[in-house]
């Protein structure tokens, strides 16, 4: 039986973890059929991440997958960006100038409602940052909700508590509102929160180990993560960063590194005090229906075993 690429849509803010992520889902086109990438507010501004995601094309010498800008700023909440970890460039530690890869002039909701709907139901989306652009597109088009065949996401904290907020991991604080008619949509989720992002440690070996790939999508892998690493090693005491984002292109290329549960994972869009909490009901003690996979583990050396492998495909 031959096997068919999965197609995907990736909706990200890069940030050095996104950036990682599109590297390793444009180096498996066998695998991964990426239909294009759509930019949104978060890591840093609009501007800056629509840029990082057509540099990343570039480097990877994907010239054929189309780059659409999106949302400049969330639902309701006024944008929080996070230059304190990714840099005023969004990926600093790459080599950052105006990309030959051009940015499309459809705006990414169109995109993503044209796509779904010319589809046929086999479509996956891969969100790594807020969900602003996805939500907008359920909004501007509910039809596609059932063309969605699953949102394969990086988002939410539970046992790890949050990142931005003592119950709130970024992407979600960044804009709640559209998280919560994300998660309520009722396609297939699988989500990767912090409880299993923070198992995927960008420890000095695996770093090295990409710059001895000995190509510039190892080198720039690696010089990324030496600069957003220092952020986490100091707040945390690791001995490197979390890779948050490339946790999705590897549960899509290889799911088996992942155990997840099905859960009950419902969006705090009220108190001030735990906006953006994603309340995950692990013990299933709501009574709720469980909505979403929820990754609680990983076979961490798997993913970096299998980035090294695909990042040494690259040019
Ligand atoms: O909390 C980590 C998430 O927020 C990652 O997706 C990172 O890129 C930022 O978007
Ligand atoms: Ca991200």
């Amino acid at each position: 039986m031959t096997h068919e690429p999965r197609p995907i849509i990736i909706d990200c803010d890069p940030g050095q973890d996104d950036a990682v992520n599109l590297l390793l889902a444009l180096s498996s086109p066998e695998d991964l059929e990426v239909l294009g990438l759509t930019a949104v507010a978060g890591n840093v501004g609009l501007e800056k991440t629509q840029r990082n995601a057509r540099l990343m094309c570039e480097l990877a010498g994907r010239g054929d997958v189309p780059v659409f800008a999106g949302c400049e700023r969330p639902f309701l909440r006024p944008l929080v960006t996070a230059e304190y970890v990714h840099g005023r460039e969004g990926i600093d530690g790459a080599d950052i100038h105006e990309p030959t890869h051009p940015l499309e002039d459809a705006h990414a909701i169109d995109f993503i409602v044209d796509t779904l709907m010319a589809g046929d139901g086999n479509i996956t989306l891969v969100p790594t940052g807020p969900l602003t652009n996805v939500a907008a597109a359920i909004v501007k088009e509910p039809k596609i909700v059932s063309r969605i065949a699953e949102i394969v996401l990086m988002g939410g904290a539970s046992r790890e508590g949050g990142n931005v907020t003592p119950s709130a991991e970024f992407n979600i604080y960044v804009d709640p509102h559209a998280a919560k008619i994300v998660f309520g949509c009722g396609r297939p989720l699988i989500v990767h929160g912090l409880d299993v992002t923070h198992q995927v440690i960008a420890t000095p070996d695996r770093v090295t180990a990409f710059a001895e790939i000995g190509n510039a999508a190892g080198r720039t892998v690696a010089q990324m993560l030496n600069f957003s690493s220092r952020y986490d090693v100091e707040k945390y005491g690791t001995s490197g960063g979390p890779l948050h984002d490339p946790c999705t292109a590897a549960y899509l290329l290889k799911p088996d590194l992942f155990r997840g549960k099905r859960v009950n994972i419902e969006i705090e869009t009220a108190s001030e005090l735990t906006l953006g909490e994603t309340s995950v009901d692990f013990w299933g003690v709501s009574g709720r229906e469980p909505n979403a996979l929820w990754i609680y583990e990983v076979d961490a050396d798997g993913v970096f075993a299998l980035l090294t492998e695909r990042l040494s495909r690259l040019p």
